[in-house]
């Protein structure tokens, strides 16, 4: 098959690290199969699930379902991420090794931090009998308890409670102590605050194998979309949008390195939940389909991005942290690729998803650069 390029980019198989399908226990709002295929349709042939469904990914036989389930889907490979602890309680280790020998790619506290010190501390010495990374979802429940967006000007204005950027940082900070000190992989996700990025940035500095990954929402949005879009809980997502100069930090972070990775966050909700007041609606942005256009709509044609540099934070250094095929293909070996089109444009509309959710704020909107041809271990699973 002969296929025209011209005007198109060739890019290794994008890889997103962290993605919510809610299989089993919340089919409602996603499945492995309808994740997999947008995760596709958004230009990523790998994504790592994160265990927070119902039951939790506590158990071999749980992270092998979901193995199988994205196989069968024929979508984006499907990776299960182990949960760190036992059930919803987080006060019980689960058996990582195990949980590695099932297909395990990482393993993750995420939607629910684990507040014990001396237990994560356990959790890291544990892990390295792994050799995968531990993720953070970095969060202190106390100061994050009953809040809905960014403390600052604007939820004061609002007069929504709000989470303040400690929240994330004491939790970084902590987790990259415990991690210096154990000698463990540790991956911060979802990096909003700028006081995290001074730590990341820090920690590196004095070797601590430490990854980060920033959300293209914390990079795009502020807390001030929240009251532009009138309470829009599109808007609402945890870690909350934060202030400008978070946002600066951010970028900045992930030119220069600081910030390792893109990620989406696929966090897929039913409407229905959306639909409540902004303090009770469940936080989460849904992600697959419009964060690769989203970011050269407003990062990357804008200037703000080299293409460059998504490529290295969306399939290199996820392919090396994670040790996953996609950017890091040696010759000879069956390839993961996409073409995309930095021409395509398309209006983001309800009948448009192939999620099964539609909480983005980029709905109603038009974006730009969308993958038009993926393979995915040398197929054709998107395009003609
Ligand atoms: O916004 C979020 N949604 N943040 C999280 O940490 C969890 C996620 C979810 O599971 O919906
Ligand atoms: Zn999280
Ligand atoms: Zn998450």
């Amino acid at each position: 098959q002969v296929i025209d390029g011209t005007g198109k980019y060739l890019f290794p198989g994008l890889i997103d690290v962290h993605t919510h399908l809610r299989e089993p226990g919340q089919e409602e709002k996603e499945e492995i199969a309808t994740g997999a295929r947008a995760a596709l349709k958004g230009g990523f042939t790998t994504i790592l699930a994160m265990p927070n469904t119902k039951p939790v990914l506590d158990q071999r036989a749980l992270v092998e379902f979901v193995s199988n389930q994205g196989e069968r889907a024929a979508g984006a490979k499907v990776y299960p991420i182990g949960a760190i602890t036992k059930g919803e309680e987080g006060k019980e280790l689960t058996e990582m090794v195990d949980l590695a020998a099932g297909g395990a790619k990482a393993f993750s506290d995420d939607g629910r931090e684990v507040q014990n010190a001396e237990l994560l501390r356990l959790a890291m010495e544990y892990v390295k009998l792994t050799g995968l990374p531990l993720i953070s979802h970095c969060e202190d429940d106390n100061l994050a308890r009953g809040g809905s967006m960014h403390k600052g000007e604007v939820s004061a204005r609002l007069g929504l409670r709000g989470i303040p950027s400690s929240a994330e940082s004491v939790m970084v900070a902590r987790d990259i102590l415990l991690a210096e000190e154990t000698g463990s992989k540790l991956h911060l996700a979802h990096i909003s605050a700028k006081e995290s990025v001074e730590l990341i940035r820090a920690a590196k500095l004095r070797g601590v194998d430490v990854t980060a990954e920033v959300n293209p929402h914390h990079l795009i949005f502020t807390d001030e979309a929240v009251a532009e879009s009138n309470y829009n809980t599109s808007y609402k997502v945890n870690p909350p949008l934060g202030s400008a100069q978070d946002r600066e930090a951010l970028l900045e972070g992930i030119l220069d390195g600081t910030l390792d990775m893109l990620a989406t966050d696929h966090a897929p909700h039913t409407w229905e939940e959306k639909m409540k007041p902004f303090a009770e609606a469940p936080f989460g942005i849904a992600g697959f389909e419009t964060s690769l256009a989203a970011v050269w709509t407003y990062l990357v044609k804008p200037g703000k991005l080299p293409v460059e540099v998504l490529l290295r934070a969306w399939s290199l250094n996820p392919a090396q942290r994670f040790n996953l095929l996609g950017g890091k293909v040696q010759p000879g070996e069956i390839a993961d690729l996409v073409l995309f089109d930095p021409e395509q444009k398309e209006k983001i509309e309800s009948k448009w998803f192939t999620s099964k959710a539609q909480n983005t704020p980029f709905l109603g909107q038009e974006l730009q650069g969308f993958a038009c041809m993926v393979w995915v271990n040398g197929q054709l699973r998107l395009g003609k």
